[in-house]
């Protein structure tokens, strides 16, 4: 793990900021010198880059006079490079919130935060790490909450699709594909979820997937790993709803981005900023379920009821 080019082991130890899943382990925090480079997020020649073939979106007046009026969020971004992801980051950063990204690829999160720093997002901290890694989680969670100066949104958009195929043959694929889906996210939330709960406010955002509400001979593992995802986000919101916290089960249909961009019919897949202006909207408003685009809750209703003797003769 790199936290914005920081080397963790600076990192001291403050009482106040406890690991709220122990609430006993204290959790490490950055230095003041070093929280100013973690907020200011400097890095260096990337500053003035912007990510290619994203121009930046002439923003309407009506939309700029929203912008004014918005009061700045501060958004953790976990899997900042995935293409849902992205597009949510430029609108954040068009409209001035403060973000903290964590991404494993650190010149695709480089580019990413330049990106949102030329937008006008009002700090952009980083932290490169495999998110995979669930004993850095709490050092992880905590670096990037001083470097915010709080949370009001966390963001997980991290996931693998994984092959089909060699999952049907190989346990260790298919345990790839829960760990990065399921096992890594329930880490991340555990750990989020205290934390709000403790402090009475925040919007846990969670992309699972339609893929999650039945499962299909062409992508059960990665639907099974998706359906966990959405059990324990749907629980979760029902333990700490009453403390204040929102947390939010995403559940889109089928987007045009890195992951579904070998799929048969991808060009007819959702557009990834449409999408991307749904969710931006709907966690404003700390929505429970989403789907995304709209007319996935139908279709998921339809598919859920067709009956097993019949569905399991289709090639879906
Ligand atoms: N696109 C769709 O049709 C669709 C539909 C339903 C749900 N979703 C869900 O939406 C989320 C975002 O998907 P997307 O469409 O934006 O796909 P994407 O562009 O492929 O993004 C997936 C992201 O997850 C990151 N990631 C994977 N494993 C990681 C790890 N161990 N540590 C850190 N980052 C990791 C990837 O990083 P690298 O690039 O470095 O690998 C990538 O940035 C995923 O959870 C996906 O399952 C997508």
């Amino acid at each position: 793990m790199s936290l914005d080019g920081q080397n963790p082991t600076k990192a001291i130890q403050d009482p106040a900021m406890q690991d709220p899943a122990t609430g006993s382990q204290p959790a490490p925090v950055v230095r003041a010198e070093d929280r100013a480079a973690v907020v200011s997020g400097a890095t260096g020649p990337q500053r003035a880059q912007l990510a290619p073939e994203q121009p930046l979106a002439l923003r309407s007046v009506r939309e700029q006079v929203e912008d004014a009026r918005h009061t700045a969020r501060k958004i953790l971004v976990l899997g900042a490079t995935s293409g849902i992801a992205e597009a949510c980051i430029r609108q954040w950063a068009q409209r001035g919130d403060a973000l903290y990204l964590v991404a494993r690829n650190p010149d695709r999160l480089a580019a990413v935060a330049a990106d949102a720093r030329t937008r006008g997002a009002s700090s952009v901290g980083s932290a490169v790490a495999d998110l995979d890694d669930t004993a850095a989680h709490p050092e992880l969670l905590a670096h990037a909450i001083n470097g915010l100066g709080g949370l009001d949104v966390a963001f997980l958009a991290m996931g693998v699709l994984g092959e089909q195929s060699q999952a049907e043959r190989s346990f260790s694929a298919a345990h790839q594909i829960l760990h990065t889906n399921l096992t890594a996210p329930v880490s991340l939330l555990t750990w989020l979820a205290n934390y709000t709960a403790q402090r009475h406010a925040g919007t846990l955002a969670v992309l699972s997937s339609v893929a999650g509400e039945r499962g299909r001979r062409s992508n059960y593992v990665y639907g099974s790993s998706k359906a966990g995802l959405t059990a324990f986000v749907d629980g979760l919101r029902n333990r700490i709803d009453r403390d204040g916290v929102r947390v939010m089960t995403i559940k889109p249909g089928p987007v045009k981005t890195a992951m579904t961009e070998a799929m048969k019919g991808s060009e007819k897949f959702a557009d990834v900023e449409a999408v991307a202006s749904t969710l931006v909207k709907a966690i404003d408003r700390g929505k429970d379920i989403v789907y995304v685009p709209g007319i996935w809750r139908i279709i998921m209703a339809v598919i859920r009821a067709i009956p097993e003797r019949v569905f399991k003769k289709l090639n879906l």
